[in-house]
């Protein structure tokens, strides 16, 4: 029963189902300040998977250089990178064993460093993944904690001695066997919340704080301007290590993470980083309620700048789908939580999950290109700083993976292995993992249509996508109507309208069940948005005070209002100013 469990809240997710709740009162009543994270789009690069300049298969620095002028042209802010630094790879570089130096596979130092004066010539910032819950099993922090208890990195980590009899059962996201591992050399068990060679840090230790602050530091000096915090959530633990009550794994961040401590351990990390380095960081995870949002994010706390939730992502993690009542319904409640204090950042996709446009959207052909566009404009028109994954700017897919034997992630190979210790269906575990894996967003970014989509000259480190001859840069960078363009054309109008960054949101048209409309306004400037998530046409008829002017963005040919009934195409996304 446990495993049956485990196996459903595995494949619900790594970290997060926000339990549902009111909103709390609303809090100080200011307008948002401005500040570049949040007015920004940012692209989320997979450096593996992005561009290869030296034929090893792998994406590398330079190749990152070669396409800047590509990546400025998206119209985006702020770049997020996947981590890089010397590692074993375990998790694709999840498992960190030297924080200050560059895995070789990406190239050097020197190139981080042209890499990175690249991104500040053209305005773009820079934010740094920072994998600090957890190290490899391979950092030297570990190898000298793992060989004696006297080692001056013992309480680096978290260890359960031996004599004190078996550890209490404690879950573990990535590892079947549980959270604990023994080490004859120490007689202990230490605490892995992912895979087994990701040890978790122990961050009860002011030591290893500082080492952490250190390299924070050391990445500000260099002229990163950001931070987003990997699984940071977890970063406090109840260092008792209880055993919790049989099915709490359902809220998992309740049980292993948010400890009352991560709150001094943040406010330290901004008075001894944030603050001087006048850097931001994002929390990867929001907790479990909307008030730990709260409390991680707010101004006055001063502990992180920004989050974002998994509430939305969890829904639709099956083949089955999900419902667009309750797309609304939890868009809608986070957005009022947030109205007036504090500020999230809005996903759809990224490395950990498979690609938008399955997800949410329509993959078939005929209907691909305008429901990644529908997508890709409820995104930039949202409160909240827009973060788009590689790839979804031109509406890649997912990659058809029906055999197990074709993984590679050990996400993927650990939920194989769950599945099976569970007796479950493998036939229906496979095509569940198949649309939901998140192997199918980390495929080599599809640049052409020569061989391997221009990413390598090499063999690339994971199949290229066989749509890639329709699906790619250079045939979108030709068509006024694909994808690609229609991205460029909403971050242009992002950017230049402060009204979709700040402006109030308001749902209207609430209980339609293929429309999804909503208004922007800041002061006197406000804005329609009118999204067809169907595949069929809609119509509807818009409350009075709604009047439709200028259109501002639409990808159809098609006016859809007529006075105040409006019929949209499939998939058919519009934005307008409103007339008074
Ligand atoms: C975060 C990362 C994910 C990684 C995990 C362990 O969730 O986004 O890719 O596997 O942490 O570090």
């Amino acid at each position: 029963m446990r495993n049956i469990l485990l196996l459903i809240l595995l494949t619900a997710f790594l970290f997060g189902c926000s339990s549902r709740e009111e909103p709390p009162e609303a809090q100080v009543q200011e307008p948002a300040e401005r500040k570049w994270w949040k007015e920004g789009v940012l692209y989320q690069i997979y450096p593996q998977s992005f561009k290869d300049t030296d034929g090893d298969g792998f994406g590398d620095f330079r190749g990152v250089i070669e396409k800047l002028d590509y990546i400025e042209s998206l119209g985006i802010k702020m770049v997020w990178m996947n981590p890089f630094f010397e590692s074993p790879l375990i998790d694709n570089g999840y498992d960190v064993a030297d924080y200050r130096a560059i895995h070789p596979r990406y190239g050097t130092m020197a190139d981080f460093d042209e890499m990175l004066a690249g991104f500040k010539d053209r305005d773009i910032r820079f934010v740094l993944d920072v994998v600090v819950n957890h190290s490899s099993d391979q950092h030297p922090w570990f190898q000298s904690a793992s060989s004696s208890r006297d080692s001056e990195y013992f309480n680096y980590y978290h260890w359960w001695l031996a004599e004190n009899g078996d550890p209490p059962y404690r879950y573990s996201l990535f590892d079947p066997e549980g959270g604990w591992d023994y080490v004859e050399a120490v007689d202990a068990y230490y605490l892995h919340t992912f895979a087994e060679a990701q040890p978790d840090l122990n961050w009860e230790n002011p030591e290893l704080r500082q080492e952490v602050y250190d390299i924070m530091k050391f990445w500000a000096e260099k002229g990163v301007d950001g931070f987003r915090m990997d699984a940071f959530q977890f970063a406090s633990k109840d260092t008792t290590y209880p055993e919790f009550p049989e099915g709490h794994e359902k809220d998992f961040i309740k049980w292993y993470g948010m400890r009352p401590q991560l709150h001094d351990y943040l406010k330290e990390m901004y008075a001894e980083v944030l603050e001087p380095f006048d850097v931001f960081a994002v929390a990867e995870g929001a907790g479990s309620t909307l008030q730990d949002a709260h409390d991680l994010v707010d101004a006055d706390r001063k502990e992180l700048q920004t989050a974002y939730h998994f509430e939305y992502v969890d829904m639709s993690r099956t083949p089955a789908g999900y419902e667009l009542a309750d797309f609304k319904e939890v868009f809608t409640r986070w957005d009022s939580a947030f109205a007036e204090n504090g500020w999230l950042a809005v996903f759809l996709s990224n490395h950990d999950n498979s690609r938008l446009v399955n997800r949410f959207g329509n993959a078939d052909p005929e209907f691909r290109r305008v429901s990644t566009q529908m997508l890709n404009t409820f995104l930039l028109t949202m409160r909240g700083t827009p973060y788009t994954y590689y790839g979804d700017e031109l509406g890649m897919t997912n990659i058809d993976m029906p055999e197990i034997e074709e993984y590679v992630d050990i996400d993927a190979i650990g939920k194989y292995q769950t599945a099976l210790k569970a007796g479950r269906d493998m036939e229906d575990f496979m095509e569940e993992l198949n649309y939901s894996s998140r192997e199918n967003g980390r495929t080599p970014m599809q640049w052409d249509t020569t061989e391997n989509a221009g990413f390598t000259t090499g063999t690339p480190w994971k199949r290229v996508n066989d749509n890639y001859r329709q699906i790619n840069v250079a045939v979108e960078d030709a068509d006024p109507n694909s994808v690609l363009n229609h991205f460029r054309q909403m971050t242009r109008l992002r950017n230049e309208n402060l009204v979709l960054v700040y402006g109030e949101y308001d749902l209207i048209l609430d209980d339609h069940e293929q429309i999804y409309a909503y208004t922007r306004s800041l002061d006197e400037d406000k804005m329609l948005i009118l999204l067809n998530f169907s595949d069929e046409d809609a119509d509807a008829s818009l409350p009075s005070s709604i009047v439709p002017g200028e259109i501002l963005y639409n990808n159809y040919d098609s006016n859809p209002a007529e006075g105040s009934s409006v019929l949209l195409r499939p998939y058919q996304a519009v934005v307008f100013q409103m007339n008074e």
